[in-house]
């Protein structure tokens, strides 16, 4: 079993980070982090070469992160919440799956055969509401092929409690370890 996880949060040792810690400490296989501060990876230039080619025409750490996305069976996106949002290096990171949109949509082909299951962990120090970036989220997680997505897991009183101290946030993340290591994902 292999698990890709995006980090979208900048903090090393934050509220994002140390839930991602708990959720490495519970999986099964293999795992790979993206951390969108931190990567070599360019946001989508909209060059459009992807209109008639597969793949991205940036070559960067991204061209492994498209391999992994090919082979794994889990993706995790997890995210503090800026302005409501995935803050802006996740959707940096994002955007560079413009490829997978412009692949069914323009190319008509199907770029990632194999389904997946996927999952969003948000946190928030208290502010406004996470729909909009978990709505944000299924979309990436849908172009990467998750088909069956788990419930949104979030702790959003983070200017009080920190989300490892947050019970139910920590037994969501446990829960998401056991939706992922139950099996692979559909064929
Ligand atoms: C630029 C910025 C915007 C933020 N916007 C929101 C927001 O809209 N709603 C909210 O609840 N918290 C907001 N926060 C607070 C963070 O989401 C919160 O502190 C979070 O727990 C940080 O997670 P981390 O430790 O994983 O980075 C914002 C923080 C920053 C720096």
């Amino acid at each position: 079993m292999k698990t890709l996880i995006f980090n979208g949060s900048p903090r090393v040792s934050g509220d994002t980070a140390n839930l991602i810690d708990l959720i490495v400490s519970k999986l099964q296989g293999e795992i790979k982090i993206v951390n969108a501060y931190r990567c070599d990876i360019s946001p989508c230039m909209d060059c459009r070469y992807c209109w008639t080619n597969p793949g991205c025409a940036i070559n960067d750490e991204m061209q492994q992160v498209y391999e992994y996305i090919q082979d794994c069976d889990n993706i995790l996106i997890a995210s503090p919440v800026y302005f409501s949002e995935l803050t802006g290096k996740t959707l940096d990171v994002g955007s560079r799956l413009q490829t997978y949109f412009c692949a069914s949509a323009f190319r008509k082909e199907k770029p990632i055969p194999k389904v997946k299951k996927g999952a969003v962990i948000l946190v928030g120090g208290g502010d406004g509401n996470m729909e909009k970036a978990f709505g944000t989220a299924c979309t990436l997680l849908h172009h990467m092929n998750c088909r069956d997505i788990h419930e949104l897991v979030s702790s959003h009183n983070t200017n009080s409690v920190p989300a490892i101290r947050d019970e139910k946030t920590v037994q969501g993340v446990i829960d998401i370890s056991s939706f992922f290591n139950d099996g692979n994902a559909m064929a």
